[in-house]
């Protein structure tokens, strides 16, 4: 089964961020591993990644007409883009959030997520494995 893992702003450049907060993969490491994690399930992934509002909002419509899952990471867009929200909420196939940190034990302002609430659930705190519980509850969920 074909999903989307959809990834936000800053997120390939991993390399560059704090790695006490985002763990030492990169970008492309982390596309390596979550492409392998959802082969071992049967899925086929496409990973991508974008810094752009508009393309994410293409890339969830997309999903909502091919009704495809999606796993997303929408990075700093979780915490204010309404348009990615109300794109996401076009999905009826299962869409799951996920964050490699735990926004709630960071800065206040990345306490508001305006995607959990048309999620089916949120899974975030636990790095790269974040991806991995995403792709094992989906697994659950459309088989
Ligand atoms: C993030 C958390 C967001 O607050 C942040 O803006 C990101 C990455 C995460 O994966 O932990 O870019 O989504």
């Amino acid at each position: 089964m074909r999903i989307l893992v959809l990834n936000g702003p800053n997120l390939a450049r991993l390399d560059l961020r704090d790695s006490a907060i985002y763990g030492s993969m990169t970008f492309p490491d982390l596309v390596k591993f979550i492409s392998a994690e959802a082969a071992e399930l049967g899925f086929d992934a496409e990973v991508r990644q974008t810094d752009s509002e508009s393309q994410m909002i293409g890339w969830l419509h997309e999903a909502a007409d091919g009704q495809i899952p999606v796993i997303i990471n929408p990075a700093a867009f979780t915490h204010y883009s309404y348009s990615i929200r109300d794109a996401a909420e076009l999905v009826k196939a299962p869409l799951i959030e996920v964050h490699l940190s735990n926004p709630l034990a960071r800065e206040e302002f990345r306490h508001t997520s305006v995607i959990s609430g048309i999620a089916n659930g949120t899974i975030a705190g636990f790095g790269p494995d974040s991806y991995r519980l995403a792709l094992m509850a989906l697994a659950r969920m459309v088989k």
